[in-house]
């Protein structure tokens, strides 16, 4: 893959809104109407608006997660001249597998779920969506090197990318805002 590389100020602004959901429930994303023109159909549909009943990591749900990769990703793609809108729709649906992670293993005996999950959101996203072949790569590699077999594209190694830093910030969001303020509280306020 290329050189991705981002500055230190990007790489501290990818940070903050990674850690802070707020800008996702304010839907500021909306306001970008190159972003929109790519995702309009995905993000407005009923069956992506749904994984808003699931958490994620921490308190951040698999809306509002999906949501921060697939912004995040379009905006690498964006800065680097390469494939943006294929990242921004693949980074919606990569974690589309429509159940609680948390008590899946227990209710179905099926506990694999990192393993696991690429293809079942894959399989979600084909019932729904029209999508390219390179979307559809990306969103069942995007758990490499958990799984075995990398994506095609560089495109593809920008939503691990941001997948990875995501989840990261989000969970440790969790546990710093457990530590100052206490379990279930988001913030002093
Ligand atoms: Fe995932
Ligand atoms: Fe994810």
């Amino acid at each position: 893959m290329e050189n991705m590389h981002l500055t230190r100020e990007e790489r501290e602004e990818a940070f903050r809104w990674a850690e802070d959901s707020s800008w996702v429930e304010r839907e500021d994303y909306r306001e970008d109407p190159d972003y929109m023109d790519c995702v309009k159909d995905i993000i407005d549909s009923p069956v992506f608006q749904s994984m808003d009943q699931f958490m994620q990591h921490g308190d951040t749900t698999c809306k509002a997660h999906c949501i921060k990769v697939s912004y995040m990703g379009y905006c690498i793609c964006r800065k680097f001249s390469w494939e943006y809108a294929e990242v921004a729709r693949a980074g919606l649906l990569h974690d589309l597998f429509l159940y609680d992670w948390h008590t899946h293993a227990k209710e179905t005996g099926e506990h694999f779920h990192g393993f696991t999950h690429p293809r079942t959101a894959l399989d979600n996203a084909v019932k729904y969506y029209e999508l390219t072949e390179k979307e559809k790569d990306m969103i069942l590699r995007h758990m490499w090197p958990l799984t075995p077999i990398p994506p095609k594209s560089r495109e593809g190694m920008v939503i691990i990318y941001s997948d990875k830093f995501c989840g990261l910030v989000e969970t440790v969001a969790r546990i710093k805002r457990w530590i100052l303020f206490g379990f279930g509280k988001k913030s002093a306020a």
